[in-house]
């Protein structure tokens, strides 16, 4: 019978980059707990997913030259297919897109707008784009940078409405006091008394009008709902909150718990609370802001360059290995820092060592000292008790450690118990009860008692490290199905059951080896993004050929470089092969520039006005640089014709011009010759 219903929640990922370490940590924290949950009685729904909407978004997908649409859905594949590599065992994937997100979200706007919730006002403050945050100069770092991420941010003045945040501030403030679980751990806690509900709460800018990527207002599409009033609103629409049909939500709501790391515990335990209040729905229970992950000592994050991704770790070491490492290493709730030399030196100390050689050691035993069978317990020692009850002891003791979220210490537990089985090894020297056959019923206790030590083991496990808890499983040659509740009592192995020598569960690894693959592994990767940093900032650092030249190459794919070393490197680069069929598709066609202007948002792009036959056609280019838009006028240039058409900062473009272009120079692609526009080009 189930236990009771349990929802636990991660944040929702932006859908403007890979995502690395730091965002599978809190995902491996939340599955970890679901599958906890599952395991000891309860009916779960645990959910994930991806927050596609914002300002940022729209530029990395412009800085792509893609729709926005296109760049998340470019993004949400490679997002789900990590979380499947990954084996996270989430029921619901919810992306803020999706039309019942959307329709949600928009009730529940309308809502507050018609009981006087929301209302339109002006707002002046500022803005940082990468945390998507709103703050007042009061707020702000030195040098007007956000107090958040400390880049600088800038000034927004624009019509807005305003979500009345101020009237909830003593409700707050009291459910603070009454429930401190709904901002954990306390240091979060007094960070957000102090630092926001003390000084007292300003109404909230839930409105932007300067873009146009997100969920139109409702009752003013003029206005796109602010990205985090939208994002919060996912924990309930997942759930069916404003269908028709109620699917979960009266099941499921209120959340147990959300994870979320520490920079985003303010839209948790202050906004989206006051967001509930306001909507008469109850508060989650807890949410819990964990630590960062750092690199050198800095927070990870690509636009700083210092990113470890869980691909290679996973591919090179095992993703029960990553798994452990996330959760025992750090101390949930408290930063921590990433080195290789720490993760391979965990691994091979717990996991090679005192996991790995604590089954091998014991199933080789079972098979030489006893044909390979698990024998029957025959004369107790007086070292067996300790032994007893520190297994049996165990999962009790887990689950108090996961009732707190306490991963590091709940592992910590079943090291205890792995330690405890090892050292039992030492104290009864098998091998040497083996030498006298009146010691075999000494022997067969031993035996027994370290196969039964592995069974709990093996459970304990479970949630944390499903694969090798499986191993172990297989090894111990246990068919039958786990239960949580049979870590808690020993003596349930059956005498006789035939033990299946296996692989060792994590080959011992070679420390200095393995951090220079992995630190050669960080600068590939830290020079690849520098490289598509750079080629995103100069749009001539892309070949020396002759080339398409996009509205704006210059950003165009970044990626590429990523790949292919320096620029100098990139010019030699051999591009594929493409068949005939791969130029057939494109279309060129001579063109006439009639009016070009500078783009009104970006200093390296123009706009151009093309006649193309009978049609006029718009297209942004990246040539600013090289061209003064009065020069243009009257040119005849070449045109890639049938291109989808993106809008590239804010400016429709149709189609891209051919150039060349080297570090020092670009020139356009032109005609030797009059010829009408519109002329097809093969
Ligand atoms: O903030 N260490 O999305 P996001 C530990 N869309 N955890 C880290 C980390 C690090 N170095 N870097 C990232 C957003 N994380 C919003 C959330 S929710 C309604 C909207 C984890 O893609 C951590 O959980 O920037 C952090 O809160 C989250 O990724 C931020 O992900």
């Amino acid at each position: 019978m189930s236990k009771g219903n349990y929802y636990v929640t991660t944040p929702i990922y932006y859908t403007n980059a890979k995502l690395h370490i730091g965002h599978t940590y809190t995902t491996v924290a939340a599955d970890a707990l679901a599958r906890f949950k599952r395991f000891t009685g309860y009916d779960v729904k645990f959910l994930t997913g991806t927050d596609e909407h914002g300002q940022k978004i729209q530029e990395a997908a412009e800085k792509l030259g893609r729709s926005p649409q296109e760049h998340v859905d470019e993004m949400v594949k490679s997002i789900k297919s990590l979380w499947n590599t990954m084996d996270i065992s989430h029921d619901v994937f919810i992306r803020t897109t999706d039309e019942k997100h959307k329709k949600g979200v928009q009730k529940i706007f309308q809502q507050l707008y018609d009981q006087g919730d929301i209302y339109k006002d002006f707002y002046e403050g500022f803005y940082c784009k990468p945390c998507e945050s709103f703050w007042t100069q009061s707020q702000l770092a030195e040098e007007q940078a956000c107090p958040e991420c400390g880049r600088k941010t800038e000034l927004a003045r624009e019509e807005a409405y305003f979500f009345k945040l101020s009237k909830y501030a003593d409700r707050l403030k009291k459910h603070f006091s009454d429930h401190p679980e709904i901002c954990y751990p306390e240091t979060r806690r007094k960070e957000m008394i102090n630092n926001f509900l003390e000084p007292g709460l300003e109404d909230l800018c839930v409105s932007r009008t300067s873009f146009d990527w997100g969920i139109p207002v409702p009752f003013d599409t003029n206005h796109v709902i602010y990205v985090w009033f939208d994002a919060v609103c996912n924990y309930i629409t997942a759930l069916g909150y404003g269908e028709d049909h109620d699917r979960d939500f009266k099941k499921f709501w209120p959340a147990n718990v959300h994870i979320v790391g520490k920079e985003i515990v303010r839209f948790h335990t202050i906004i989206w609370p006051a967001m509930l209040m306001a909507l008469d729905l109850p508060l989650p229970d807890m949410v819990y802001g964990h630590g960062w992950i750092l690199f050198a000592a800095d927070k990870m994050s690509k636009s700083k360059g210092n990113v470890v991704y869980p691909e290679v770790l996973i591919e090179r070491y095992g993703l029960d290995a990553l798994k452990y490492f996330l959760l025992r290493e750090f101390v949930f709730g408290q930063d921590g820092n990433y080195t290789n030399q720490t993760f391979i030196a965990r691994l091979n100390a717990d996991l090679s060592n005192d996991l790995g050689n604590l089954l091998s050691r014991t199933v080789a035993m079972v098979e030489k000292y006893n044909g390979g069978r698990i024998p029957e317990a025959g004369a107790v020692g007086s070292v067996d008790d300790e032994l007893l009850r520190t297994v049996a002891s165990a999962a009790s003791k887990v689950e108090d450690h996961m009732e707190g979220l306490q991963y590091h210490e709940a592992l910590e537990e079943i090291w205890t118990v792995i330690g405890r089985t090892n050292k039992y090894i030492d104290e009864t020297s098998p091998w040497v009860l083996a030498k006298d056959e009146k010691d075999k019923p000494r022997l067969d206790t031993v035996l027994w008692n370290l196969t039964e030590s592995l069974r709990v083991i093996a459970i304990l496990l479970k949630p944390f490290m499903e694969a090798t808890s499986a191993k172990i499983w297989k090894q111990l040659g246990l068919t039958e199905e786990m239960h949580w509740d049979d870590a808690k009592y020993f003596g349930k192995i059956k005498p006789g059951v035939k033990v299946e020598k296996g692989e060792a569960l994590f080959p011992r690894l070679d420390v200095k080896k393995e951090v220079e693959f992995l630190e050669e592994e960080n600068k590939r990767v830290a020079k690849a993004q520098q490289e598509a940093k750079e080629a995103a900032e100069n749009p001539r650092e892309n070949t020396g050929k002759i080339t398409e030249k996009p509205a704006d190459t210059s950003t165009a794919e970044p990626a590429d470089n990523a790949k292919g070393g320096s620029p100098a490197e990139a010019s030699d680069k051999k591009s594929p092969m493409a068949t005939i069929d791969d130029f057939a598709k494109l279309e060129f066609k001579t063109a006439k520039v009639i009016e070009a202007k500078a783009h009104p948002n970006a200093d390296k792009l123009l706009v151009l006005q093309l006649q193309v036959g009978s049609e006029t056609r718009q297209v942004v280019s990246g040539i600013a640089k090289d061209y003064k838009p009065e020069d243009l006028i009257g040119k005849d240039v070449i045109l890639v014709a049938n291109l989808k058409p993106v809008k590239l900062r804010g400016e429709k473009s149709e189609g891209m011009i051919l150039a060349a272009s080297n570090e020092d120079k670009l020139v356009l692609g032109t005609l030797d010759g009059e010829i009408p526009s519109g002329t097809v080009v093969s």
